[in-house]
């Protein structure tokens, strides 16, 4: 794929340079503390796996400004839709005057999820609004109030979401009371559960636990993400997902996966879900799915979504005629260059040199992921004891050499790449041997 940019690594200051650092000032002067950013420099321009600085520095960019970027920043397709759409119109509001490039989204999502059912499809702004709408359409269609949640999940930081996801800090310290009937269960986490315990066992677990603490009659849905993002790329064991879906069927409780992190071709198929081929009532959607525009999306069963009254659903901006264009060249591009095979290939790529690395180091305990969503766990040397220094030690090492990476995990000692899935091999590579150095440095 052709870029303006120029697709290789170049610095020419120190990170942060000068015009980063006169920004960071003037930033911390206008902007609030609350809001953090993991490398202060400061982006002028980013095409396929590039971000460059104002100062001039051009950085490999393996975190996709957290998996959005999967068809690379401003991808010429999306570019042009862009274009084309904000010369016609900017905004009507869907609940106004509707558009087609919100049905055709809608198409698309319907078909593109996992399952062959009737769908439905409605658009939001952000992720966290496309989880508090799933929340809101399971339970007006059950009729019932619990929601189930696992330990390590991320779905937000609305006050719903909040008390959906499970890290305090940074996430809910200080901002609660949260809401009630949300219940949290184990994950399934291969590398921390006790050996042996399969994926049906993990589930086992938890059901019982569901049924003991809540009973399976007053639980709406089980909301969980098929591969946990920010909770440190989990895993499940392989039948986990299954038998938590049959589980739902079998009581009536709506089964949301929760894919706008794992969605979208990041794990090397449409959806993390359909590598075990579970077919979920509900599945949010939103960060990679419209090549960096704002879009979200809850998609599912028709007689799930078409319970809701009319009216109870929307919002100002949900489906911005820009952003459906957008998604739909995004998801055009997606098709073209085979984004799913272009993961796997990723993965091919990443898997053995991390394995490698972890072999010859000792300070990873665990590798893994699925396509361009794999992770590197720290841990101290012959155990499993987290080493949260480690990770953060291997992040700014990156930062130096101008890899942009990123951390995630409860304990956060967890390294995380997320390519765009455009990345060239050259630039990949080369984004991996500076991580490697780092590794070895510690
Ligand atoms: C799995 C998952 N759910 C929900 C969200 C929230 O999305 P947003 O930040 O767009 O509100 C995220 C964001 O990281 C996520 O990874």
């Amino acid at each position: 794929m052709e870029h303006s940019i120029a697709q290789e690594r170049r610095l020419v200051t120190a990170i942060p340079g000068p015009k980063s650092l006169a920004l960071q000032a003037r930033r911390y002067a206008a902007v609030a503390a609350g809001v953090a950013s993991t490398l202060p420099v400061y982006a002028a321009d980013a095409g396929g796996g590039i971000i460059v600085d104002v100062d001039g520095n051009s950085l490999i960019d393996l975190g996709s400004g957290i998996a959005v970027t999967t068809v690379g920043n401003s991808a010429p397709r999306v570019v042009d839709a862009v274009r084309e759409a904000v010369g016609h119109f900017t905004h009507t509001c869907f609940m106004v005057t509707p558009y087609e490039g919100y049905v055709a989204v809608a198409e698309k999502l319907n078909a593109l999820t996992p399952g062959g059912h009737n769908k439905r499809t409605a658009l939001f702004n952000s992720g966290s609004e496309a989880v508090e709408n799933a929340v809101k359409i399971a339970r007006l269609a059950t009729r019932r109030s619990a929601i189930v949640v696992f330990d390590h999940a991320y779905h937000g930081r609305t006050n719903l979401t909040m008390a959906l996801t499970a890290k305090a800090m940074p996430y809910k310290k200080g901002f609660g009371p949260f809401a009630g009937e949300i219940y949290r269960m184990p994950m399934s986490y291969p590398f921390r559960d006790v050996e042996g315990m399969t994926g049906k066992d993990a589930a086992a677990r938890a059901i019982s636990m569901i049924e003991k603490q809540i009973g399976a009659e007053d639980v709406a849905a089980v909301l969980i993400e098929p591969v946990q993002g920010e909770g440190g790329f989990i895993v499940p064991a392989d039948g986990f997902l299954p038998a938590l879906s049959q589980w739902c069927t079998h009581n009536g409780v709506v089964f949301i996966a929760d894919e706008i992190q794992s969605g979208f071709c990041r794990t090397g198929s449409w959806f993390a879900c359909d590598h075990e081929g579970v077919v979920p009532d509900l599945v949010t959607i939103a960060k990679g799915v419209a090549g960096g525009l704002p879009l979200a999306a809850v998609t599912g069963r028709a007689e799930l979504m078409d319970a809701v009254h009319p009216g109870g659903l929307g919002g100002t901006y949900g489906g911005n005629p820009v952003a459906c264009a957008a998604a739909l060249a995004a998801i055009e591009t997606m098709q073209e260059l085979d984004l799913n095979a272009a993961a796997r290939r990723i993965e091919a790529t990443v898997m053995p040199r991390m394995l490698a690395l972890a072999e010859r180091t000792g300070s990873i305990g665990e590798v893994r992921g699925r396509g361009g969503m794999i992770a590197l766990e720290f841990t101290v040397a012959g155990s499993t004891e987290p080493d949260a220094a480690a990770a953060a030690s291997v992040a700014k090492a990156c930062h130096a050499e101008g890899v942009v990476i990123l951390t995630c995990g409860t304990y956060g000692n967890i390294i995380r790449l997320l390519p765009p899935l455009v990345i060239g091999a050259d630039l990949l590579s080369e984004g991996l041997d500076v991580l490697e150095a780092a590794v070895s440095a510690l």
